[in-house]
């Protein structure tokens, strides 16, 4: 090539080196896109719609609009990102850059895949081709109303069977979640089986959240923030994708060996690890919690 094209190609690169070091500072002028700019220390950061697109969430679920599924044309990837949104800026898929942002989308979604899933082994497309069919408990058995619980009483009428993104259970979860997102779902529980955003607000607030003070959330146990204690290590609590599901479902799921419950939550987040390009190789240390003592006791698990 010519001199002047050399030239021209070494001063682009210098131009785009300077525009990469302007983003990566995070001065509050120098972003360009909406949240990042409002003083959050993940200012810059790459967002979920950078690498995470409407194709790829179709991918992910893909039968769930099937006549076969039970919440056809529910779910979208616009509730998705609209509910994502208002936690980007705490860190949600934006924390620890592009590769650890996509895991800990996949991560996120495993669950409410599993979580919403009807699929069986020999279902049309694979068993974990089937996440999102459902936005609400089906045939529930009771009402899931804890007279004793004072702070959330139970509205009349009302009935708290499993609803949402990552099903929650009983008066005194919604009326916690409820809290949390500022909506009143222990008067509104169907709030969650009506607005799939609200849905989603509520799986990833519950994501975001730790279950008690002093512990970790899932997020902060899946990135990295979080470092266990001496009786963390004791109880064979690490930080990575088994821990999660130790915050999640506590001994639903945790401190139980190889079950099938939880085996069903890995392969559903290693599925969407090679759906995103990332690659189930990639899924990171800690990746069950067959042999880790619940963070809390089932009595106190959402998921009970
Ligand atoms: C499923 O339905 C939603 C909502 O109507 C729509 O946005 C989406 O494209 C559909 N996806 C598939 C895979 O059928
Ligand atoms: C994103 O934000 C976190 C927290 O401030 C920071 O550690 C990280 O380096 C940022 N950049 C990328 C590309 O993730
Ligand atoms: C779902 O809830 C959100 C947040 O309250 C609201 O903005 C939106 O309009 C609702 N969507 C529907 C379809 O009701």
């Amino acid at each position: 090539m010519g001199m002047v094209r050399a030239a021209s190609f070494l001063l682009l690169l210098a131009l785009l080196a300077a525009a990469d070091a302007r983003r990566q500072k995070g001065g509050e002028t120098a972003c360009d896109k909406g949240w990042e700019c409002s003083g959050s220390r993940f200012c810059c950061n790459e967002t979920i719609t950078d690498y995470f697109k409407a194709y790829q969430f179709e991918e992910l679920f893909a039968k769930r609009n099937s006549s076969l599924a039970h919440a056809t044309g529910f779910w979208d990837y616009q509730a998705f990102i609209t509910a994502a949104a208002l936690f980007e800026p705490r860190g949600f898929g934006t924390t620890g850059g592009r590769e650890m942002s996509m895991k800990e989308v996949a991560a996120f979604l495993g669950h409410v895949g599993a979580k919403t899933s009807c699929g069986y082994s020999l279902a049309d497309g694979g068993s974990l081709a089937w996440g999102l069919c459902y936005n609400h408990e089906m045939s529930p058995s009771q009402s899931y109303c804890d007279d004793s619980n004072e702070l959330y009483r139970c509205a009349e009428g009302v009935e708290y069977y499993g609803r949402g993104a990552l099903p929650v259970y009983w008066n005194y979860n919604y009326g916690i979640m409820g809290k949390g997102i500022k909506q009143d779902l222990l008067n509104h529980p169907e709030l969650l089986e009506q607005n799939a955003t609200l849905a989603f607000e509520a799986a990833i607030w519950r994501w975001m959240t730790p279950m008690k003070r002093k512990q970790p959330s899932a997020h902060d146990a899946f990135v990295g923030n979080w470092k266990p204690t001496k009786k963390d290590t004791l109880s064979k609590r690490y930080p990575g994708f088994g821990a999660t599901m130790n915050i999640l479902y506590g001994d639903a799921i945790c401190g139980k060996g190889s079950i099938d419950n939880m085996n069903g939550i890995i392969s559903h987040y290693q599925h969407y690890l090679d759906l995103m390009g990332v690659g189930a190789q990639h899924s990171g240390d800690n990746l069950d919690c067959a042999d880790q003592v619940p963070f809390n006791p089932s009595s106190k698990s959402p998921d009970s």
